[in-house]
């Protein structure tokens, strides 16, 4: 379990985040959503701690190995797409299978200066998929793809969350992918003073429901900015 209490973040004596709670069950698919800006890289970079606290605490029990897809795409710009994930499983085989479940397989000699962003994107996904995570952080992880290759990535990201059976937290500006993966969604205001939460049953997890459920996360959204 992650338990976060009444953390606070300042950049510059700004407070970014202030007093936020909340506690995350082991295996929960949690999405948070929220107007751009809000400070929700800034909570993923401090649950991952690469951002410490300036008040409160976080408490990540025993899940010490996490796994993070960056806003920011973060390659070694001198290193192929092989020579980026033999960093992390230097198992080839491995490799393989997982740039073809991204589709990437045809690519693996290029170095990230010749990908498109949306092929970036899809080597940190296969990057994250690669590491032995306790926790997944996702942020913003099917920005820049098109609508196939989305809906591709979205159910590889399903089916990792179902058989490693670990704990994945996601930002998205998208609540219809957050309805689709989530076990629960925070909608969040501005240093995350206001926090609306929904959860998400098994059984809404059918086509039609997903409309309606990311239609009433979009209405949320709304009230709360
Ligand atoms: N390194 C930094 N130094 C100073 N201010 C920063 C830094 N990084 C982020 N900020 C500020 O902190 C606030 C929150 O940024 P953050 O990146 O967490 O927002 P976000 O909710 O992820 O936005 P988006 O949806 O656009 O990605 C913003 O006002 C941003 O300008
Ligand atoms: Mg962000």
């Amino acid at each position: 379990m992650v338990s976060i209490k009444n953390l606070s973040f300042k950049f510059n004596k700004k407070f970014i985040i202030e007093d936020f709670s909340l506690e995350i069950k082991d295996f929960e698919f949690i999405s948070i959503l929220g107007s751009s800006g809000c400070g929700k890289t800034t909570l993923l970079k401090l649950i991952s701690g690469l951002l410490k606290p300036y008040g409160g605490h976080i408490e990540k029990g025993n899940l010490s190995r996490i796994g993070y897809i960056f806003q920011d795409d973060r390659l070694i710009p001198w290193k192929t797409v092989y020579g980026n994930l033999r960093l992390i499983n230097d198992d080839k085989e491995s490799i393989k299978t997982v740039l073809e479940e991204v589709g990437l397989i045809e690519h693996i000699s290029k170095y990230p200066g010749e990908l498109s962003g949306g092929m970036i994107k899809r080597v940190s996904i296969a990057r994250a998929i690669l590491y032995k995570f306790d926790m997944l952080l996702l942020d913003e992880p099917f920005g820049s793809l098109d609508v196939l290759t989305r809906e591709k990535i979205i159910s590889v990201i399903s089916n990792l969350w179902k058989k490693k059976k670990r704990t994945f937290v996601m930002v998205t500006h998208d609540p219809f992918e957050a309805a689709s993966l989530s076990t629960r969604v925070l909608i969040v205001s501005k240093k995350f003073k206001n926090v609306r939460c929904l959860e998400i049953n098994k059984d809404d997890n059918i086509q039609n429901k997903k409309f309606i459920i990311s239609e009433r996360l979009m209405n949320e959204l709304k009230e709360m900015n």
